[in-house]
């Protein structure tokens, strides 16, 4: 049941601290501060490329996971939708790597992707949260979420225990190939362990998400998201999530892409969303906002207690998120925009675990 919570999707938001400490507890080792996945069938040395699949939410969670994979293994990665890259069809190269993304294990067109890739030779590591799928049945390894049964149709706690497997597996793959150090593993689970007290910080502000859903996001036409590296995915995750549930229409956009058209729809009446978590890109996402600032945006900041004193002034609307290292940053950002969505889907009074027209698992392509 949904206990106390109203929705299952406010009872799920509120299970990701217990949930990312069950996926933790699988994947990492916290006495010696090490990531300890289950056998691969492969070297990560002989390792050519990743190609990483999902749709809808799980393929924003690929783009994330895009970023840590080149910055902690060294590897490349391409981030395919699945409806896409089935008709593709690519070329893949010898000693490729799949990886496919699922919540149910069920969607149609990550399946099919998969056995694509199987066919063109690639191994496939699953990350589902049902092992019993058929995406599971046809990958070589399974990395199961431990997100338990997710009820509501919008993903809550399926993507950021995708996120946390998905950060385990990169830490992993770059110890084997000597691209991060002892240390440097040491304080990327150090920063892992730590995510579900954060977490329950950031939950802690319903009044704060309540206050901008209610008096500046679901007065809103249009809503536009914004960040940065792995915050662009994060924006794009909250703007498909403020669609799916509030129906208002919403836009994830890479920061710096705002100037080269985007930035035309900038007036009183558009909030924008910005993501900014102190990372090394806070200065370039900054002065974004200064540009959508000067034309009359709305701006609603996301960034911890620094970035809000830079730029919480010029803002409607600011949360301060606690301070985090900024490789996990992206988990625990996407706790806002799922509040933010939540919220302001509250306000129009729409139906929160059952939007219109949705499914929760897409077997038809
Ligand atoms: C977003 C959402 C969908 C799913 C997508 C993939 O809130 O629920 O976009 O992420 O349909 O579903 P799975 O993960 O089951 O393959």
């Amino acid at each position: 049941g949904k206990g106390n919570h109203r929705h299952f999707m406010l009872k799920e938001i509120h299970e990701q601290p217990a949930v990312i400490g069950d996926t933790l507890h699988s994947y990492v080792d916290p006495a010696t501060r090490t990531v300890a996945l289950p056998a691969l069938p492969f070297d990560w040395n002989k390792v050519s490329r990743i190609t990483m699949t999902g749709c809808g939410g799980a393929y924003y969670v690929c783009m994330v996971a895009k970023y840590w994979f080149e910055q902690i293994a060294r590897l490349p990665v391409e981030v395919e939708l699945g409806s896409e890259f089935r008709y593709r069809a690519p070329p893949l190269p010898e000693g490729g790597v799949c990886i496919a993304v699922s919540q149910s294990g069920e969607t149609a067109d990550t399946l099919a992707a998969v056995r694509y890739a199987k066919a063109q030779m690639q191994h496939i590591l699953a990350v589902v949260n049902v092992p019993e799928s058929a995406i599971a049945r046809e990958a070589n390894v399974v990395l199961h979420t431990l997100a338990g049964p997710e009820i509501s149709v919008c993903s809550t706690k399926a993507t950021t225990t995708q996120q946390t497997v998905l950060l385990a597996t990169a830490i992993a793959a770059g110890r084997a190939r000597g691209t991060i150090s002892a240390a440097e593993e040491a304080r990327l689970v150090a920063a892992l362990i730590e995510l579900p007290a954060l977490i329950n910080e950031a939950m802690n502000m319903e009044a704060q998400y309540r206050g901008i859903a209610d008096g500046v996001l679901a007065e809103a036409r249009d809503v536009l998201y914004l960040g940065r590296g792995t915050s662009y995915p994060v924006a794009l995750e909250g703007a498909l999530k403020l669609k799916e549930i509030s129906y208002i229409h919403a836009e994830g956009y890479a920061a710096g892409e705002m100037k080269h058209g985007p930035i035309a729809l900038i007036d009183e009446l558009v909030p924008v969303v910005v993501v900014a978590p102190n990372d090394s890109l806070f200065d370039k996402t900054a002065s974004n906002f200064e540009q959508v600032k000067a034309r009359g945006g709305k701006l609603v900041l996301l960034s911890d207690s620094d970035g809000v004193k830079r730029l919480g002034p010029q803002s409607v609307a600011t949360l301060t998120m606690p301070a985090i290292d900024p490789v996990v940053a992206p988990i625990l950002y996407t706790i806002p925009v799922q509040l933010l969505a939540y919220y302001t889907a509250i306000a129009k009074g729409t139906d929160v675990d059952q939007p219109r027209n949705l499914a929760k698992s897409v077997t038809v392509e």
